[in-house]
């Protein structure tokens, strides 16, 4: 653990206890997730440092976390509202081949679901491509950043929030919010929902590399049962779009039946209804 790394003024520290624990203890099943761990009291956005690591050949497997984030992003274009002691903000840079990466977010959609599952007991499930929610409130969200490291190879931020504890978010984000701890009613071991989320996670990812496409998918189909089946609009070429969201395809893109027949949908949101 530790690392010499400074970003933007800020220092990396010993991470807590809690977190410091459940990841020793999980260390046989974290792969790489577990050898390059970097904790810091604050950041911007774990995303800006795991970029910076990659872009100066930092390892796959590297992973940062931070207690809290000033500037935390979410997809397309939004805040994720990142105080102290009330969630757990973590990225992994991945370095993954083209066969792997198209997959990566939906891996890490499976992976924190069952992660949050096996820790805290509390049951949640995807909402396509990789929300997590609990009867339709979102606890959990991911970010995969693509880019360049200096030696012109590719590689992926992959940043995920977990909402553990309730906290005060505007009133917009609020309603559409919950968090594990606001769920189940008590308080959760975080640092066994990080680890456990880091193990499903390199669970998935070995699949991917090893080709084993098919079983990362089934992992966030069993996931999805609340979500497939379900009547869904999204905004697509300027237009609004409806149907029935039926199954993911190889690639990940969601399979949305409609009166046209069955359209692939690979970006954006799409919407319960
Ligand atoms: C979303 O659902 O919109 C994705 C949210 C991703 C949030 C995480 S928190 C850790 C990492 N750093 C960020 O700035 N964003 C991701």
């Amino acid at each position: 653990m530790g690392s010499g790394v400074i970003f933007r003024g800020h220092t990396p520290e010993q991470p807590p206890p809690d977190i410091a624990d459940a990841l020793a203890s999980a260390a046989s099943r974290l792969g790489s997730f577990g050898r390059h761990f970097i904790w810091f009291a604050e950041v911007t956005s774990t995303n800006d440092v795991a970029a910076m690591l990659a872009e100066t050949g930092a390892a796959e497997g590297t992973v940062v976390s931070a207690e809290a984030q000033t500037a935390g992003r979410g997809r397309l274009g939004r805040v994720w509202i990142s105080p102290p002691m009330a969630g757990l903000y973590v990225s992994l840079l991945l370095r993954p081949p083209v066969h792997v990466a198209q997959l990566v977010t939906i891996a890490a959609g499976a992976a924190v679901s069952e992660g949050i599952e096996a820790a805290t007991g509390l049951n949640t499930g995807v909402k396509w491509p990789n929300d997590v929610h609990v009867s339709g409130r979102k606890v959990a969200g991911i970010l995969a950043e693509a880019g360049t490291s200096g030696d012109g190879g590719q590689h992926v931020v992959l940043g995920f929030g977990i909402n553990v504890m309730p906290a005060a978010y505007p009133p917009d984000i609020a309603r559409r919010a919950t968090s594990v701890e606001g769920e189940l009613g008590r308080q959760v071991d975080r640092g066994a929902v990080l680890s456990e989320c880091l193990a499903a996670f390199a669970t998935h990812y070995e699949c991917l590399r090893a080709h084993e496409h098919p079983q990362v998918l089934d992992a966030w189909r069993r996931r999805a049962s609340t979500s497939l089946g379900r009547p869904v609009e999204w905004d697509a070429n300027g237009s609004l779009h409806r149907g029935f969201a039926e199954d993911l395809d190889e690639r990940g893109a969601l399979l949305v039946r409609t009166d046209r027949g069955v359209e692939r949908v690979i970006s954006g949101e799409v919407r319960w209804i």
